[in-house]
């Protein structure tokens, strides 16, 4: 048998989102699965792939652009194989606590890519962000780091578990 090919594609603005889509690789690869990351402004074709992961972070209530225009630009491809999507927002515990959906704008993207779940998972918001708007949030108290790398693993190897089971 031929091993499977994934790709984690990610729209960041920041880097933390990135770090999210490389925790979900290494997850995979873990599961044997020969998995690419790549910024989703990259990406270009999927037919290399068994299954794909695509994730972007929340600005004002919206999925990042990159990963916007990633989905739509690959729709025809991605409706025709597994597909999951990701958020990366929240600064404070409530992706942990709750199950927080997706924006509409992402869950108008799941219905149109047949995609087979999304998650929120929390993101991080730091003093050395080189935006202005993101460090004043950091100074009001709104900063940290909660990407939570257990859940994010956990996540991924579900993901393995689903495609391991696919054709
Ligand atoms: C100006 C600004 C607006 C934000 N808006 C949202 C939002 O609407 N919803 C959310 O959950 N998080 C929001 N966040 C938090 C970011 O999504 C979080 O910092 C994320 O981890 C950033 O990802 P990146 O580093 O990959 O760009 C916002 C952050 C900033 C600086």
């Amino acid at each position: 048998m031929t091993t499977k090919r994934v790709l984690v594609a990610y729209g960041s603005k920041h880097g933390s989102t990135a770090g999210i889509a490389d925790e979900i690789g290494r997850a995979l690869r873990d599961d044997g699965f020969d998995t690419d990351v790549r910024p989703a402004d990259t990406v270009t074709d999927v037919r290399d792939y068994d299954g794909v992961v695509l994730g972007g972070a929340l600005y004002a209530g919206h999925w990042n652009g990159e990963a916007r225009r990633c989905a739509r630009r690959n729709a025809e491809q991605l409706r025709h194989r597994p597909v999951w999507l990701f958020s990366s927002g929240p600064v404070d515990s409530s992706a942990e606590q709750r199950d927080i959906p997706p924006v509409r704008g992402v869950a108008r993207r799941m219905k149109q890519l047949g995609a087979r779940e999304h998650v929120t998972f929390g993101g991080a918001l730091t003093a050395d962000n080189p935006d202005l708007v993101a460090r004043a949030m950091v100074r009001h108290g709104k900063g940290g780091d909660f990407r939570d790398p257990a859940r994010i693993r956990a996540w991924a190897h579900r993901i393995g578990d689903a495609l391991g089971e696919t054709g």
